[in-house]
């Protein structure tokens, strides 16, 4: 398509090069991350992902010889080929990534006639082999693995399989074959023979990954429209390249500690009495929990920023009860705005012409909940900045978060038709291209304004959003189902999510649509009580979730987990801040820690949390013993204290109250006392979980909620462990509560260090 190269200049860190029919350019961003771009529609565009880039002082060479432009940085050699080929090598001159010369070869699927039979009985036939107006097809020869492209469904590993990207709400229950949910997370890992790299496809409109399903030769990405624009980064490790995809698109921040907590909800709690009984019960049945979810039905009519009279009536007496039990209220804010006359937000939108049009001038209307509704044009700053202030009228109410849903956006009467007119800041544009970032923008606009009227870490979770949404806001992977593959799904699925950036995530603990049974139930907060977000949610109509309403038994095993979720509270903290760091995830897949390790390259029943926790769930129905593969080294059994030497599997026994859990040897785990919410108790004294070996970890604290930790207002301790000797050090002490004292647990001894 590009031709033979005519020439190349260097300007800045770009590395221009001309061909017969187009021109692109090689961007050098850092000695191992480097753009690949040309633009096809000669439109501008602002990338929606990246914050921030380094890049002015990165050193590279530029020569040009009969193979093409080579391009040569500390730590890889970039060969620009005719036809804008690209070929990339590691510093010790490997090949680790190359374009595929051939032409593709799409699956031969159906005849014509043939499809009409089959679609005569309400068969799907694929049909993902078109020739896309951008497509890279890359050789899959040293490929061993692929992991990440956001929120999928499926297993771990990608390769085989082929995904799409278009924010998508479907309810029905989500299983391998689905091509996309609500997310567009355009980015993926490569596992290879060599160093790993990554690929960061930034591309908004619908764009295809095909991860070698099509062939055994090479894979592509793909997309209708926009430009050919992707970032190549390669790592010494997966982790590197997180590290680089992350400080590319930012970082989840710091939250607030109360969110690490466990949430309630359910579509819905619908009057201000229930929500004071569903708090009741759980205090009742010292279920902690700090967090309840408002669903649709708190508005009047459906109306965002609007609570209904007659089942919330004072409001803010209402959140006050609540927090002064220690619940915090979260409510839901969809983009769909209902179109009735004299309703302040449809008549402010309305004339300053804030709402998505149609090619003829007129408003955009579509239904959901409300009826007939309009669309907020987030892609326009103003109208971010608008959303943005109304989250004023919740923060007044004392709402502590803001649920972002149906902003893929979704739509009752058919998807919003291409042609709707949105702004992407002063340009013109349309619904092709805002689709994928739509939720991205509502969840920037709503952390923006939480940040500014609130002040405090802004907590705002979503269902849609785009590469780099993890700066602004959390993630649930939408409706899922009460089913066992939806359980086992959870575990891929926030690996996945994690690599791709989103690192604070959950499912619908119990699953939210169709009716949970208790052995599920029992079984998903074993899961659920390590996933960084902690929510259980059920839809309208399903039986009724909360873990009360299931008998003594499931009761007891839901405690026991939510307890422990409370009691791991600091080591969830740190890893938070070990996140804000280096954009490592804190729900890992176990090739991130143990990479060579080949048994662990499609591990889907078993997940890290942080590097020292080893949790490998029971997924199955009536299963009572888990087969469990634990890496080399030496591991201690969480439940029984046993010592186990890794680089094996291990039958344990997991009756319904058990979830396998394993600590590596070495390990200093911080705990705090169970809490029925975070705050309740004044914690002077850290708890240290201590396993035999050697290990050392920092420990990080602050005051659970402002951001003058960004001014050093906080204390980092290094604790160092040899077979339960411990050292305590202080390295940084900026935040005034430091512990008084340090509770060490070792073998079933407590020793204390008083801390001067
Ligand atoms: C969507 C959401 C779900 C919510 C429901 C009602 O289906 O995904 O979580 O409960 O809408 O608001």
């Amino acid at each position: 398509m590009f031709g033979r190269i005519k020439d190349y200049k260097t300007e800045g860190n770009k590395v221009n090069v001309e061909f017969e029919k187009g021109s692109g350019f090689i961007e050098i961003i850092k000695d191992d991350i480097i753009r690949i771009f040309s633009s096809i529609d000669s439109v501008e565009r602002n990338s929606k992902a990246i914050c921030e880039k380094a890049g002015d002082s990165v050193k590279f060479n530029v020569s040009k010889d009969e193979n093409g432009v080579k391009i040569v940085t500390e730590l890889l050699t970039i060969v620009v080929c005719d036809d804008f080929k690209t070929d990339v090598y590691d510093k010790d001159g490997q090949s680790v990534c190359s374009d595929f010369r051939g032409e593709r070869e799409q699956v031969q699927r159906i005849s014509d006639e043939d499809r009409k039979l089959l679609e005569g009985e309400g068969h799907s036939v694929g049909e993902e082999n078109g020739n896309y107006k951008i497509q890279v097809l890359k050789k899959l020869d040293n490929v061993k693995a692929f992991y990440g492209l956001g929120d999928k469904t499926g297993f771990l590993n990608k390769a085989g399989y082929h995904y799409e990207m278009w924010n998508t709400d479907n309810p029905d229950p989500q299983v391998d074959c689905f091509k996309a949910l609500y997310k567009s997370i355009p980015f993926f890992i490569a596992l290879t023979t060599g160093r790993p790299y990554g690929i960061f496809f930034d591309n908004t409109f619908h764009s295809y990954f095909d991860m070698g399903k099509e062939s055994q030769d090479y894979y592509y990405f793909a997309a209708d429209e926009g430009d050919l624009d992707y970032y190549f980064m390669l790592g010494e490790s997966m982790a590197d390249v997180i590290k680089g995809y992350t400080y590319l698109t930012g970082r989840t921040p710091l939250p607030q500690m109360f969110t690490l907590g466990y949430h309630q909800s359910r579509w819905s709690y619908s009057s201000a009495d229930e929500v004071r009984q569903i708090a009741d019960n759980m205090r009742k049945n010292r279920i902690p929990c700090d967090t309840i979810h408002l669903d649709i039905d708190y508005m009047d009519d459906f109306k965002v920023f609007t609570f209904s009279e007659q089942r919330f009536p004072a409001v803010k007496e209402f959140v006050n009860d609540l927090s002064s039990e220690g619940f915090k209220i979260v409510t839901i804010i969809d983009p769909g705005v209902k179109a009735e006359d004299g309703y302040n937000i449809y008549e402010e939108g309305k004339s300053n012409g804030y709402f998505a049009k149609s090619e003829d001038g007129s408003i955009y209307k579509n239904r959901v909940w409300p009826g007939t509704s309009v669309f907020p044009d987030f892609g326009n700053g103003d109208v971010r900045k608008w959303w943005g202030d109304n989250q004023k009228y919740l923060v007044d109410m004392g709402v502590r978060g803001v649920w972002n849903d149906m902003n893929e956006p979704a739509s009752f009467d058919g998807p919003l038709p291409d042609n709707v007119v949105f702004r992407d800041g002063d340009r013109v544009t349309n619904h092709k291209e805002i689709h994928n970032v739509y939720g991205h923008f509502m969840a920037q606009a709503t952390y923006d304004g939480l940040k500014k009227y609130d002040g405090r870490r802004p907590y705002v979770i979503t269902r849609a959003c785009y590469a780099g949404s993890q700066k602004y806001t959390t993630a649930w992977t939408g409706d899922n189902h009460s089913i066992w593959a939806h359980l086992q799904m959870a575990v891929p699925q926030l690996c996945n999510m994690g690599i791709s950036g989103i690192a604070f995530a959950g499912t619908d603990v119990g699953g939210f649509g169709s009716d949970v049974t208790p052995e599920l139930l029992a079984r998903w907060v074993q899961t659920g009580c390590f996933s960084p977000l902690f929510r259980n949610h059920s839809a309208k109509g399903t039986r009724y979730q909360e873990p009360w309403r299931f008998g003594d038994e499931v009761l007891d095993i839901y405690r026991k987990y939510v307890e422990l979720r409370y009691r791991l509270i600091p080591y969830f903290y740190d890893l938070f801040h070990e996140c804000e760091q280096t954009g490592m995830p804190v729900l890992r897949p176990l090739i991130l820690n143990y990479p060579d390790d080949k048994e662990v390259i499609n591990m889907n029943d078993e997940f890290m949390v942080g590097d020292s926790i080893l949790v490998s769930p029971v997924v199955n129905p009536g299963q009572t013993k888990k087969m469990v593969y634990l890496p080399k080294g030496v591991w201690y059994d969480y439940d029984t204290k046993e010592r186990i030497d890794g680089g094996t599997y291990i039958i344990k026994d997991a009756p319904l109250d058990i979830c396998p859990v394993y600590i590596k040897a070495g390990a200093i785990i911080p705990n705090y006392p169970v809490q029925q919410y975070i705050g309740e108790q004044k914690i002077e004294k850290l708890i240290l979980d201590v396993y035999p070996g050697e290990g050392s970890c920092t420990h990080y604290q602050d005051d659970g909620e402002s951001f003058e930790y960004q001014d050093g207002v906080y204390n980092e301790y290094r604790f160092a462990n040899c077979d339960g000797k411990v050292d305590v050090e202080i390295v940084h002490h900026g935040y005034k509560e430091k512990y008084k004292e340090m509770e060490i647990h070792y073998k079933g001894d407590i020793n204390i260090i008083q801390m001067e």
